[in-house]
């Protein structure tokens, strides 16, 4: 499963690829909105620190205007994956940049049918939202599952990017399922290598070794 990191902020991201584990980078305009620098700009120096994809979404909500913003945003580099929000203008906006051999990331999906449709219009990723359907008592695991079957089921090329992922479990979960990529905070990255025996483990291992050249 690939590793996606959720943010904007430069500082996160280069300690994601210190850690050696990072794929790609996925970006919206809230998070671009708790950076002081413009988004454009934002998204002009991830892309000189991550080979890997980099998702920039639209704000525009109209099939043109998607376009014409999309035709902006490749020509920060080659790694730019343009992010579409998937409501009807949008589906057409995928078809549109898909036949150009444009690689989409459609977002905001919340539903199985959502997933099939962007996937037929050609979608290179689908970013189904599970926590924002775990806050509202719906299962975020569930719809992962349904994806991975329905995209199995017809060889659907889409990229299950598994999103608003708020926890390990999240993880973990959706690598069993084998949804093929996650983004998420820095947090959960953390989160993620942490074990608290692990830390008693070390802990006993580097005082017994100090007590032991004591005594030599
Ligand atoms: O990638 C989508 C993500 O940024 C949404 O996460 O935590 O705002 O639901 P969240």
């Amino acid at each position: 499963m690939k590793f996606f990191i959720d943010t904007c902020n430069l500082d996160q991201i280069k300690e994601a690829m210190d850690m050696g584990v990072l794929d790609g980078v996925t970006t919206n305009p809230s998070l671009a909105a708790k950076e002081t620098m413009p988004y454009r700009k934002l998204l002009e120096e991830i892309c000189k620190i991550v080979p890997g994809p980099v998702s920039a979404e639209v704000i525009s909500t109209e099939h043109k205007a998607m376009i014409a913003e999309s035709d902006e945003l490749i020509k920060i580099a080659d790694n730019i994956v343009i992010k579409i929000p998937t409501i009807a203008e949008g589906l057409k906006a995928v078809k549109t940049l898909a036949d150009r051999k444009i690689p989409v990331n459609s977002t905001l999906v919340f539903s199985a049918s959502q997933a099939l449709l962007v996937a037929k219009a050609g979608a290179a990723y689908v970013s189904p939202f599970i926590g924002r359907l775990d806050d509202i008592s719906t299962s975020g695991m569930e719809l992962i599952e349904q994806i991975v079957t329905i995209y199995a089921n017809y060889q659907f090329k889409t990229e299950v990017l598994v999103a608003s992922v708020r926890h390990p479990m999240h993880v973990v979960e959706s690598a069993l399922i084998g949804a093929d990529v996650c983004t998420m905070p820095l947090s959960v990255i953390h989160q993620l290598i942490k074990h608290p025996l692990t830390d008693i483990g070390l802990e006993k291992f580097l005082s017994d070794y100090k007590n032991s050249q004591a005594n030599k």
